[in-house]
Parts: C-alpha cells; sequence; structure tokens
C-alpha cells in the first residue's frame, strides 16, 4: 500500500477547559481512529461508577496504552484521512507546550486553537494565538466550541470572530478561518452540521486536510549539529565518527562538508549506521555518523553543513525573540547556559528590546528585566562564536533554550544575527582597560628593571605527559638566574574533556577566565608567568590571549593535542628528556627576547 505516507504535526491551544481533549477525543472516534471498542469500553466504565463521560477519558486511556515504555509529556495522538497522517498534540498547559515546542519535542506545522463560544476570549486564546505567531506557525483555523451552550446562536460566533481577529490583526497573524463547533456533540468536527446552517464554510477535518506541508525538511539546506567525535579503538585506526542528527538537507559520500564556528572543511568518506550497513547519501531525521576524508579537529557543538549551500550565521550575537519560563526574571550580567543544536554555552542577556505581555499585548521598551511569562526580543551575547540560522531560513538550527539553575527557564527563536558582534570578552577587558587606573610605573620601565619581557607561557598537551614538571622545573631555572618568574598552578583544575561534558565544561570555562585574568595582572607587574592546561582549544587560546593583552602569550606543546589543530608557537617532542625540554624552552625564551641581559642558563 502506497497511501498517505505524508505526515503533519498539528497542535490544539486554547484556555483552560475551552474543549481541547474532547475535541481531539471526539475527532478521534470520528474518523475511526480509535482501538475497537475503546469508545463503548471507556463509556461503560463512566456509566459503571455513574461518572458523566467525558471524551478526555478517551484520551487518559489512550496515553497509557501509548507510553508504554516512552515518557512522553504530551499527549500525542494519531489519527489518519485519506490524504495524510497526522500527530496532534494536546498540550495540557501553555507552559508544557511551549516549552515542548521551543525545545523542539513537540514541533508543529499547523494549530487549531479553541475558544469557548459561553466564555469568550481569555487570557490564555490571546496568549496562544500571539506564541504561535512568534513560533513561526502561520496556519492556523480557530474553533469557537461549545456552540450547544449558546444555542447556536451566530450572533456569538461573529462576536468572538470579530474581537478574536482584531487582535490577531495586530500582531500580524491571519488566521485561515472561524468555525463554529460543539466538540462534544461532534458538530462541523467531520461534517457540516445541521444545527448550524447559517455557517457556510467547510467542516474542522476538511480544513486540516487544506493545511499545507512546511517546505520539506529534506529540501532545505543540510544541517547536522555535531553532538560527539568517536573514535575507533581498534589498532592502527585513527578515523573518527562525527555523529549526530541531521536536522534538515541531504547529503552524501564525496560532499564537502564545512563545520561551523570553527570553518574546518573535510569531504565526507563513509556514512555509518548503528548495526546498519553503511549508505551512500542520508537526509533529515536521521540519527548517523560519518568519516572524514582528512583528519580535522571540531568539537562537539558545531554544526556541519555542506560547502555547496547556504552557511549557516556564526557570530556573538543574536537577535531573538524570547519567552521566558523562570520563577527568576531574566536579568542583565548574569550568567544562563544556552542549548542550541548541540552548543551547550554561556550566554548573557545584552539588550532588551521590548517586552510584550502576551495576555493584553502591551509593549514596554522600558523594563530592564523579564519576568516569567514574558515575550521579549532581545539580544543575546556569547563568549565564543556560536552558529545558527535565522528562524526564516531554517526554523530547527534557530530554536534555542535558556537554562537557568539546571531548569529550563526559556526558550526562542533567533531573527536576526547582529552584525560585527563581539564577544562577552572583548566588551569585558574594552571596559577594563577603560576604568583600570594605572600606576606611574611604565611598561618600559619594568622591562628595563627585570631584564626580561613580561610573557604568559601556556604548556599544553594530553593529561600525564609532564606539563607540570616542566612548569615547575622552568620556574625554578628562571627563578635561579634572577628572573621575575611565577608558576600559576590553578589550572590544574581544569581536567580534560571527559563524558560528563557539561559540568567540566562550565568549570573550564570559568577556570580559563581566571587564569586569563590572572596572567594578565602579573605580566602587568612585569613577571613571567607559567601555567598549564590539558588539551587548550582554539577558543580557549584566543580568550587567554585577549584577556592577557596587550603583553603576548606563548603555547608549548607536549606531544599531540587530539581535540585541537591550535596552532601551538612550538611543539615539543614526548621522547625528550626533561632537560632537553627545558634547553629547548630556553632557547626559545633567548630568541624571543623574552630573557636579555646576562644569563647563566
Ligand atoms: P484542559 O486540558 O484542562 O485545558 O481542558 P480542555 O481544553 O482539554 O477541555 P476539556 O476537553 O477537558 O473540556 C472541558 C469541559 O468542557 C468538559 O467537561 C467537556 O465535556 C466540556 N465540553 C467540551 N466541548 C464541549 C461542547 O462542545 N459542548 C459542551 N456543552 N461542553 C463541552
Ligand atoms: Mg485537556
Amino acid at each position: 500500500m502506497s497511501e498517505n505516507t505524508e505526515h503533519m504535526n498539528l497542535v490544539i491551544v486554547g484556555h483552560v477547559d475551552h474543549g481541547k481533549s474532547t475535541f481531539i477525543g471526539r475527532l478521534l472516534a470520528d474518523t475511526d481512529s480509535l482501538p475497537h471498542g475503546k469508545l463503548e469500553q471507556v463509556k461503560a466504565t463512566c456509566a459503571a461508577n455513574a461518572k458523566p463521560f467525558e471524551y478526555a477519558f478517551l484520551l487518559d486511556a489512550l496515553k497509557d496504552e501509548q507510553a508504554q515504555g516512552i515518557t512522553i509529556d504530551v499527549a500525542r495522538c494519531f489519527f489518519k484521512t485519506k490524504k495524510r497522517r497526522y500527530i496532534i498534540i494536546d498540550a495540557p498547559g501553555h507552559i508544557e507546550f511551549l516549552k515542548n515546542m521551543v525545545t523542539g519535542a513537540a514541533r508543529a506545522e499547523a494549530a487549531l486553537l479553541l475558544i469557548d463560544a459561553k466564555e469568550g476570549v481569555r487570557e490564555n486564546s490571546r496568549r496562544h494565538g500571539f506564541l504561535l505567531s512568534l513560533l513561526g506557525i502561520k496556519q492556523v483555523v480557530v474553533l469557537v466550541n461549545k456552540m450547544d451552550l449558546v444555542n447556536y446562536d451566530e450572533a456569538v460566533f461573529q462576536s468572538i470572530v470579530k474581537e478574536y481577529s482584531d487582535y490577531l490583526a495586530q500582531i500580524n497573524v491571519k488566521p485561515i478561518t472561524f468555525v463554529p463547533i460543539a466538540a462534544f456533540h461532534g458538530e462541523n468536527i467531520i461534517e457540516p452540521s445541521a444545527k448550524m446552517p447559517w455557517y457556510k464554510g467547510n467542516d474542522v477535518l476538511t480544513l486540516i486536510d487544506e493545511f499545507k506541508k512546511e517546505e520539506d525538511k529534506e529540501k532545505q539546506p543540510f544541517r547536522m549539529p555535531v553532538q560527539d567525535i568517536y573514535k575507533f579503538t581498534e589498532k592502527n585506526d585513527d578515523r573518527r565518527i562525527v555523529a549526530g542528527t541531521v536536522e534538515t538537507g541531504t547529503i552524501s559520500v564525496g560532499d564537502t562538508v564545512v563545520f561551523y564556528p570553527s570553518q574546518k572543511q573535510s569531504k565526507i568518506l563513509s556514512i555509518e549506521g548503528f548495526n546498519t550497513p553503511a549508505k551512500k547519501s542520508i537526509s533529515s531525521g536521521r540519527a548517523t555518523g560519518f568519516t572524514l576524508d582528512t583528519q580535522i579537529y571540531i568539537t562537539p557543538g558545531e554544526i556541519m553543513a555542506k560547502a555547496s549551500e547556504k552557511a549557516p550565521e556564526i557570530g556573538f550575537e543574536f537577535k531573538a525573540n524570547l519567552f521566558w519560563l523562570g520563577k527568576k526574571p531574566m536579568i542583565y550580567d548574569k550568567r544562563y547556559k544556552l542549548k542550541l543544536g548541540s552548543t551547550r554555552q554561556h550566554v548573557y542577556l545584552k539588550k532588551i528590546v521590548s517586552v510584550l505581555d502576551a495576555s493584553d499585548l502591551s509593549s514596554n521598551a522600558t523594563k530592564t528585566q523579564i519576568d516569567r511569562h514574558d515575550v521579549a526580543e532581545c539580544i543575546f551575547q556569547t563568549t565564543k562564536p556560536v552558529a545558527f540560522d535565522k528562524t526564516t531560513d531554517i526554523e530547527s538550527t534557530s530554536r534555542f533554550v535558556i537554562v537557568d539553575d539546571y531548569e529550563i527557564s526559556g526558550g526562542g527563536i533567533i531573527i536576526e544575527a547582529v552584525q560585527d558582534s563581539k564577544s562577552r570578552i572583548e566588551d569585558y577587558i574594552q571596559n577594563r582597560e577603560f576604568s583600570w587606573e594605572k600606576g606611574k610605573i611604565s611598561a618600559q620601565t619594568r622591562v628595563a628593571r627585570l631584564k626580561q619581557n613580561p610573557k604568559f607561557i601556556v604548556i599544553t598537551g594530553q593529561e600525564k605527559i609532564g606539563k607540570q614538571d616542566l612548569a615547575k622545573a622552568l620556574e625554578e631555572r628562571l627563578f635561579n638566574d634572577g628572573r621575575s618568574v611565577y608558576y600559576l598552578g590553578i589550572s590544574n583544575m581544569l581536567m580534560g574533556l571527559g563524558s560528563d561534558r557539561l559540568n567540566k565544561f562550565e568549570d573550564r570555562d570559568v577556570h580559563i577566565r581566571k587564569l586569563g585574568e590572572l596572567a594578565h595582572m602579573f605580566t602587568d607587574a612585569g613577571l613571567i608567568v607559567i601555567s598549564t592546561i590539558t588539551n587548550l582549544d582554539d577558543q580557549e587560546a584566543k580568550i587567554l590571549k585577549l584577556l592577557n593583552q596587550p603583553r603576548e602569550m606563548l603555547v608549548i606543546s607536549i606531544g599531540e593535542n587530539p581535540l585541537s589543530d591550535f596552532p601551538a608557537d612550538f611543539h615539543l617532542d614526548t621522547t625528550q628528556s626533561m632537560e632537553e625540554r627545558l634547553k629547548t624552552v630556553l632557547d626559545i625564551l633567548k630568541k624571543k627576547d623574552v630573557l636579555f641581559g646576562e644569563y647563566s642558563i
């Protein structure tokens, strides 16, 4: 059977008790989508317990069946028409709905928005309408439910149509249409209602089938957030597998790919499956792994794209629409965690452009924080460059989540990249330099007195390769030669990147920053500062260099650094003895004019 293989996700939203679950239950019953005998069974249970029957019970009964073994936090129901298959998502509350929408757990292409005819437009009717537009769901049909409670009166329907259309017009949402229904009684659900002959439009099911598919994800530019890099462990095999889930597009063996933000390039050598034979090409929605034909060092969190297609944006700043759910408000100068694709980054709120109260749409351009349930247009700033897409280009790689204190506290979509953006660090340094009160002794005077050019020496390499031993020996040697030198040993806390990446990443980021600050102070005082960092990566090196400006940093790596291709200034062989290593480093220091005057070393 090659019939309807097309899928569509629908979401149903509306104020509490306006009839979402009832509508879905009725729709499933009327389209024969329920397991045989389910409806009768639930009705019988209700009768036996002298409880009035509710279609919502049907969903609860189904949920128990469908949820076996999987945790779902939104009810998903399935039904199909001759045209296609549907997943209909009943979000239990708008907070959950938003969370799921912004995290991508429940991405919908079209929405049904329910309004109770008797109660009329309520706070959440407005809020949800606004959020649909914010989330970029453009296909919306508004269902005016419980028409039986208002005697199927056209005037009531028309007044709701008027009030709600006016509201939607303000936020640039144009619903496809409004339908008067009585979900409980099945009026206008799968066929025109005899109770409302004045309504000349289509029934809901017909309208659902008329929703258009969003542009196929497969046809969009290729994007795969890199989740992990696995190394083959077999002997003499140094290939790596770049793993992740393809969000959009299609890619084939032989295609040239670029990773963002690092912009490293390579070619797809093979597409590996998990317990499946290798493929020639692969498309959106699949979890997979690639081997590349050259060995490049990339890190989890990068976006893999195709060289021949539109590149993602890269930057330190982006403008976004944010919906804040956190108990604590979002404030300036606080560090939050950004989850965007597979990236985990620190992010700061840089500017609030405007804040909207989603229920009455009052806009406020003077707010200095973003409160719970506010929708804000704002600018975020990261410390490291981040790759993303604008929501109008590719939706899935524009969506992000903000974590505050280990809780998802907000979510949003990126509307544009900020041009000429600066990193948080650069901004900070500009401020620091500006407000740093300098003493009377100039840098040159210090250099002349101390007979050395201050330098921040970073020794890097894999774990347990002798970095600290070298650092301490170097300190001692220089000290005995009369130099002003200091071994800054705080980086012992910088572990390698292990499996528990998230927490270590937090520590690492903070420590790199601390290290850079301290080095800056010591080199400002004229010292030679020596420190060690396991597997220094490009970005960290950049941050340290920036923090240490205007003095220089010298990176010495021992052996190979498998996580980075950061060009160290000098490489030391792993086979060298300590004495040989020391000699090499001292020669470098002399050659680079770090040390001058007379040496005894
Ligand atoms: P939450 O999940 O709590 O947000 O509510 P909901 O929107 O899912 O509403 P639900 O479907 O549970 O319906 C709320 C109440 O309205 C139930 O008692 C339904 O039987 C009733 N109801 C739903 N549709 C109709 C209708 O068309 N006519 C009448 N009279 N009652 C209805
Ligand atoms: Mg419900």
